[in-house]
């Protein structure tokens, strides 16, 4: 398999004929690979946040799909297929929010159709260079979104982040922080401050750990801090990735971002959404229509074995939020910038049409 230039986090790497992942749940105390050899083991993966990060997760489900083709390839036809629409169904049941996940396996199953008429055993080959090439690709998005957040960004900025949507979150520099690398490799000074984001803890644990390996200067705050570092002037811009966007602009992010992006409005500080256009949903009209992930609350009770929440207490635990289409001042594509009047003249869809031209 081809190297692929990345920073310093290996978020997913193919050996010896599985695909290992970082377990993110542990990160930053142990560093350990989850080795995973079919499309259940990958789902159970996502599920269980041992990976997470909407691109991440897409490439997940691609190495899922043509992990699940080579266990099977030497099977009979009718067990072929039946067990590849089992694996199909299980990786999409894995998580609902990122549609990265669902346009991954749409690629693979329209790749899977066109190769009816070949052996099993080339068709799980064929899957498996897709699934490569789909994890090579994230990393060049990446670096192309990067250079045109780059220039949104002064050079001194104090730039907050939610939630984490670095390397980790993708195969490979990231989004959001993609666009803090980038910047800092085009010889701007920059600082990050990096939100707790309550309750898994992406900020604390893994944008900040990401940060510290390439001393980036990174400050973490807890989520309710947000507000008095905008009101004393020590931000000057929000830089967030996304889990889906609607066609009209809005956009689904890890819970708080929305409370994030209220307070930048409120201190005309800009607030940009790194975005793949494998991030952008056009089926679904706004987004109110996005499927928001509620997750177990025990991540809201506590924290293994120390629980902080009386017993007894009803919990919620919404694992995404929608900030309005309105309080974004721009979308940074592989392919472009898409500034906030194009956003609320309903321009996202010409602009994705035309990117694909
Ligand atoms: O629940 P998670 O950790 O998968 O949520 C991740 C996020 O919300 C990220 O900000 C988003 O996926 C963008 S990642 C480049």
């Amino acid at each position: 398999m081809t190297a692929i230039p990345a920073s310093a986090v290996e978020t997913l790497r193919w050996r010896n004929g599985v695909i290992e992942m970082i377990d993110q749940r542990i990160l930053p105390g142990s560093i350990k690979y989850v080795r995973c050899d079919s499309a259940s083991t990958v789902a159970d993966a996502i599920r269980n946040m041992v990976i997470r990060g909407a691109p991440a997760i897409g490439v997940a489900a691609a190495y899922g799909i043509a992990l699940e083709a080579l266990r099977l390839k030497d099977t009979s036809p009718e067990n072929f297929k039946t067990g590849m629409d089992q694996g199909f169904d299980l990786l999409a049941q894995s998580r609902p929010t990122a549609v990265n996940l669902f346009w991954a396996l749409n690629r693979m199953r329209t790749l899977l159709s066109s190769l009816d008429s070949l052996p099993q055993a080339q068709t799980a080959e064929q899957l498996l260079s897709e699934a490569h090439h789909i994890h090579e690709e994230d990393v060049r998005i990446n670096q192309a979104m990067g250079e045109y957040g780059a220039a949104l960004l002064p050079d001194g900025a104090r730039v907050m982040t939610h939630c984490n949507a670095g390397a980790l979150a993708t195969a490979g520099h990231g989004t959001a922080l993609g666009v803090f690398r980038s910047a800092i490799a085009d010889g701007k000074r920059l600082s990050v401050i990096a939100n707790e984001t309550r309750p898994f803890l992406q900020g604390a644990r893994l944008t900040a750990w990401e940060m510290v390996q390439e001393n980036i200067p990174v400050t973490l705050i807890t989520d309710n801090m947000a507000g008095y570092m905008m009101q004393t002037g020590e931000i000057d811009a929000v830089v967030v990735g996304t889990d889906r966007v609607a066609a009209n602009g809005d956009v689904a992010n890890k819970i708080g971002t929305y409370m994030v992006a209220v307070l930048a409005r409120r201190h005309n500080i800009p607030f940009y959404v790194a975005c793949p256009l494998s991030t952008i949903d056009l089926s679904l009209p706004t987004g109110a229509d996005i499927p928001i992930e509620e997750r177990d609350i025990t991540e809201v009770k506590g924290f293994r074995d120390c629980l902080w929440a009386a017993e007894g207490v009803s919990i919620r635990n919404p694992a995404f939020d929608v900030t309005p289409a309105e309080l974004v001042s721009a979308l940074i594509t592989e392919k472009g910038i898409v500034p906030n009047e194009t956003l609320m003249a309903g321009g996202l869809k010409a602009f994705v049409e035309q990117s694909a031209d």
